[in-house]
């Protein structure tokens, strides 16, 4: 086995929240380790001398932290090996199904379709093939081909590789889909006629029969006659506010779509498709966000009382001021507010942002002691021992690595001699390859002109340089709490009980 599979198939509900977050990433891994050159160039495990990152990128011809980015997370799919010197190798039976010629040949042929089923919607409202860059495609056809009909594979090994190399993708894409077209949403008021459901949905005869085919192959609906409902397992599953949560994460991934596409230029030229240090697209790109990252502040707020009230295990909190750098929806800083209500909290945003901060505070009451502060994080000087906390919320990863160092340094000279430095981030472990979660999330970074994860001992290093010499790493259930200071100042070494948020 070459990935790792638990035992027992995902639920529905796994499969749908990897759908929505992770499937396309990991196809656009696949296909782009494939198209760069990593799968070929890698030495086969027990066959030749393992090789630094450094050197593949050489020889791939490609930038050393794409094809890092990469790498780690074939490491972590177990896919390539690496040994205590980083030395890298394929896994064997990797090797052996990509020596498969009619493998190769089917795997390239599915790599060709990413941009055609980018036109999906289109293909189902019209029932026809699209026009692509020229070229004719039968998207629809393609999904009949992929999902329906079965096409032997050299081992399982290879079959599991071409499922997510060329089915993950796909199914992201027919849920973004069946998501703007409405589709789900129809279906979960109850059993409908297809009539009724093609001109709820605009879809055609052909468009409708395809999505319904293959949502009933991935468990999610049924037909009888003419009749469509939804499995009792997907009604479970898109319960309640379940489907616009999930619909929203299928909108955020299509965001990523073409710059999946087009890794492969990332990796060998840092060429940026969807890049967020132009700062208009990151405008735009955060302002659609904002609506997001409120939809998930409720469980992101759990996690920040939480860090609030680890802190306050060790510091009391009243009367402290607290600067949120990268705020979003403010849930960081809120919880500081509500755990302490003297606390004065600065949150800090792009101005388009900073209104949805505004909202949330108000409606968590919290308005009396708050300050919102517009400006531009990446230049910001936020002033000389001002504050006891400083927050950094899920915003390092915002920042390319070579800006780190001075980010570091504004804000420790912002930070008050005993004041604490919060961060809230995924942290990977020190082998760099894991958690799977974390470096898809990475993956994404890199691909938007971002930030870089790091491990703990990376971090020290570097808020180390800055004086920040005491810090401790704190697992929370989704991410990390990493929490620095100068050298004297207690820092807690365990979390807090969780407790129930009051929103
Ligand atoms: C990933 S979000 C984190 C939001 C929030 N802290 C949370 O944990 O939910 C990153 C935040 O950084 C902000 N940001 C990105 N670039 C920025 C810049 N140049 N100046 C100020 N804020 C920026 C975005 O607007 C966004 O709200």
């Amino acid at each position: 086995m070459t990935a790792p599979r638990s035992a027992t198939p995902p639920s529905l509900a796994q499969s749908l929240h990897f759908w929505a977050r992770n499937a396309s990433n990991e196809s656009a891994l696949l296909r782009t380790s494939l198209s760069v050159g990593i799968f070929d160039t890698l030495p086969v495990e027990d066959e030749g001398a393992p090789v630094t990152v450094q050197r593949l990128a050489e020889q791939v011809g490609a930038k050393v932290r794409g094809v890092r980015s990469l790498v780690e997370l074939l490491v972590c799919l177990r896919l390539v090996h690496m040994d205590e010197a980083r030395g890298l190798v394929l896994a064997r039976p990797v090797a052996a199904f990509l020596r498969d010629a009619v493998f190769r040949e089917r795997l390239h042929e599915a790599a060709r379709w990413w941009g055609p089923i980018g036109h999906l919607e289109e293909a189902v409202r019209s029932g026809a093939p699209m026009t692509h860059e020229g070229q004719r495609w039968d998207v629809l056809e393609h999904y009949q081909r992929l999902f329906l009909e079965t096409t032997p594979a050299p081992s399982p090994e290879a079959e599991d590789f071409f499922d997510r190399f060329a089915r993950g993708s796909a199914r992201t894409w027919l849920l973004v889909t069946v998501g703007r077209l409405g589709l789900l949403e129809q279906l979960a008021m109850g059993p409908q006629g297809e009539a009724a459901l093609r001109s709820a949905t605009g879809a055609s005869e052909r468009g409708l029969r395809t999505v319904l085919d293959v949502l009933a192959h991935l468990g999610l609906t049924r037909t009888e006659g003419t009749t469509v409902r939804l499995t009792d397992e997907a009604r479970q599953v898109l319960e309640g506010k379940a489907l616009q949560y999930l619909l929203r994460s299928f909108s955020v991934s299509a965001q990523y779509w073409e710059a999946l596409e087009r890794l492969d230029e990332t990796v060998r030229h840092e060429r940026f498709v969807l890049d967020l240090k132009d700062p208009e697209v990151s405008r735009r790109f955060y302002a659609d966000n904002s609506n997001q990252i409120t939809a998930v502040f409720a469980s992101h707020f759990q996690l920040s009382r939480r860090a609030a009230a680890t802190i306050a295990q060790v510091r009391p909190l009243a009367g402290a001021s607290v600067l949120d750098i990268g705020t979003g929806s403010g849930v960081w800083g809120v919880a500081f507010s509500r755990t302490e209500p003297t606390a004065h909290v600065t949150y800090f945003d792009q101005e388009e942002v900073l209104a949805q901060a505004k909202r949330n505070v108000e409606q968590l009451q919290a308005l009396s002691r708050a300050r919102f502060w517009p400006g531009n994080l990446f230049t910001q000087d936020f002033g000389s021992a001002a504050y006891d906390f400083i927050i950094l919320p899920q915003v390092l990863n915002v920042l390319r690595p070579e800006s780190l160092p001075d980010m570091f340094r504004r804000v420790a000279r912002a930070l008050k001699p005993d004041g604490i430095l919060v961060i809230a981030e995924y942290v990977l472990n020190e082998r760099r390859d894991g958690p799977l979660e974390h470096l898809y999330f990475g993956l994404r970074r890199f691909l938007t002109n971002e930030g870089d994860l790091l491990s703990h001992s990376e971090y020290s290093e570097l808020l180390s340089n800055v004086g920040l010499t005491a810090s401790v790493c704190l697992p929370l259930p989704t991410q990390e709490l990493l929490l620095a200071a100068r050298p004297g100042v207690t820092l807690p070494t365990r979390l807090a009980p969780a407790t129930r948020a009051a929103a």
